[in-house]
C-alpha cells in the first residue's frame, strides 16, 4: 500500500459519528490531501526547510507527505550548503530530500545551481586573491556537473540559474557576472543539459510581472535560445504581499500569458503570502532593536485576527483561480514552505517578526486560506 492510501485509510478508521460537525468538516477535508484535488490542474509542490531535513521535525514531513506532490530544499541544495569549499560536498540532507522524494513519488525540484547568494566566499577567491574567470567556469562547471549528474534519474527540474537580472539595471551586477560576463547564463543551461539531457530547466527569478525586467529577462532567454540553447520553463517566485497587493492578478496573468507565448512552461516556484507591513528599509535589523516602530512592524505577534485571515485566504483563491485558468501553461506550483513555524518570513526581511503567510499555522493546522483553496479546487 502506498503511504498516501496508507494516510488515508488511517484517517478514515479514526473518524467516529460523535465529532461535532465543523471537526469532521475538517477531518474529511484533510483525508484527501491538497495536492490529490488540484491533480488535474497542476502539481502541486512545498518546500522544506533545512531543519525538517535534519529530521528535527517530523509532524511536517508527514503534513508534506499527505498534501503535496512535488518538492524543494529551501536552502540544502544551495551552494554554500552542498558545496561549501572546493572539495567538501555535504550530499546527507540533499540524499535525505531525494530519499523522501522518491519514498512518496513526488516530483523534485533542484534548487538552485547558480544564485549570487548563499554561496562560500571562497568560491570567488583563489588563495587569497580573485578568481581568474578560467578558474571560475572550471568551479562552475565541475559544480554543476558533479550536483545534477548524482540525482539525474530523480530530480526531474533544476531551477538552473536564480535571479541573475535586476529590474534596474539589466543584468545584475553580481560575482558571476563580473567575472564571466553575460555568457555564464547560457553556459550554466548546457552544462546542466549535458549533465542530464532530459532534465526540464528552468530560469527562476522574482517580480517578472516588472514590465522591464520581464521584457529584459524574455530579451535573454531568446538570446540564449538563439545559440542553440534549450530553456524549458520559467520560475515566477512570487513572494506576494496582502498589504500592498502586489503583484495584481492582471500583472500576474499578462506575465504568465508573456512567458508562455515564448515557449516557456510557467512554474509557479515560491509562492507564499505575507500579511505583514513591508519592512525592506529595516533589511536584517531584529524587531526587538525597532523600539519605536516594532508594535506598527510586527502588529499580529500574539495571533493572526480573524478579518486578515481571511484576506490571507481570499488572496490565495484569487491566485489559484489564476492559476487554475492557466493550467494548460503551468505544470506546477510550489508554497515557499509549509507551515508558518519555518517561514523565513519570521526572519526576512527583519528578524523575529511573526508572519503568517502560509496554508498551515505555526501548529501545523490548516488555515481558512487552505479550506478556501480545497474548495476551490474541488468545486472547479
Ligand atoms: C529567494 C531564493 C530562495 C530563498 C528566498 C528566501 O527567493 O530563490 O531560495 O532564499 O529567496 O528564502
Amino acid at each position: 500500500m502506498d503511504r498516501r492510501r496508507f494516510i488515508h485509510n488511517s484517517a478514515c478508521a479514526g473518524i467516529s459519528l460523535t465529532l461535532p460537525p465543523a471537526r469532521m468538516q475538517a477531518e474529511a477535508i484533510k483525508k484527501t490531501g491538497l495536492a490529490e484535488v488540484f491533480k488535474d490542474s497542476f502539481k502541486l509542490g512545498t518546500a522544506i526547510s533545512t531543519n525538517t531535513l535534519s529530521g528535527k521535525n517530523p509532524p511536517i514531513l508527514d503534513l508534506i507527505a499527505r498534501e503535496f506532490n512535488a518538492i524543494t530544499a529551501e536552502n540544502a541544495m544551495k551552494w554554500n550548503s552542498i558545496h561549501p569549499s572546493d572539495d567538501l560536498w555535504n550530499w546527507e540532507l540533499c540524499d535525505q530530500f531525494v530519499s523522501f522524494g522518491r519514498a512518496n513519488s513526488m516530483l523534485m525540484i533542484g534548487h538552485t545551481l547558480v544564485w549570487h547568494k548563499q554561496t562560500p566566499s571562497s568560491l570567488f577567491n583563489d588563495r587569497g586573491k580573485p578568481i581568474s574567470p578560467k578558474k571560475l567556469y572550471k568551479r562552475l562547471e565541475n559544480h554543476i556537473s558533479t550536483v545534477v549528474d548524482r540525482y539525474k534519474t530523480y530530480i526531474a527540474v533544476w531551477d538552473v540559474v536564480n535571479e541573475a537580472f535586476d529590474e534596474k539595471v539589466g543584468w545584475r551586477k553580481s560575482n558571476w557576472y563580473n567575472l564571466l560576463g553575460p555568457d555564464f547564463l547560457s553556459q550554466s543551461f548546457e552544462i546542466a543539459r549535458e549533465a542530464d539531457p532530459t532534465a526540464h530547466l528552468i530560469y527562476n527569478d522574482f517580480r517578472l510581472e516588472n514590465k522591464k525586467k520581464q521584457a529584459f529577462t524574455i530579451q535573454q532567454i531568446k538570446k540564449i535560445k538563439k545559440k542553440g540553447v534549450r530553456v524549458d520553463g520559467i520560475g515566477l517566485q512570487c513572494h506576494v504581499e496582502l498589504d500592498s497587493n502586489k503583484p495584481t492578478i492582471q500583472q500576474l496573468e499578462e506575465t504568465i500569458i508573456n512567458f508562455y507565448n515564448e515557449g516557456l512552461q510557467v512554474h509557479i516556484t515560491e509562492l507564499d503570502v505575507d500579511v505583514l507591513p513591508n519592512a525592506w528599509r529595516y533589511r536584517d535589523q531584529h524587531i526587538n532593536d525597532l523600539s519605536e516602530e516594532a508594535d506598527k512592524l510586527n502588529p499580529y505577534k500574539n495571533g493572526l485576527p480573524k478579518k486578515v485571515g481571511i484576506l490571507l485566504a481570499e488572496r490565495y483563491e484569487e491566485l489559484f483561480r489564476l492559476f487554475i485558468k492557466h493550467q494548460d501553461k503551468i505544470p506546477r506550483v510550489s508554497l515557499w514552505g509549509t507551515s508558518d513555524d519555518e517561514t523565513w518570513r519570521n526572519y526576512r526581511p527583519v528578524i523575529g517578526r511573526t508572519n503568517y503567510p502560509l496554508l498551515f499555522d505555526s501548529k501545523q493546522q490548516p488555515k481558512r486560506a487552505y479550506f478556501a483553496l480545497h474548495k476551490l479546487a474541488t468545486d472547479s
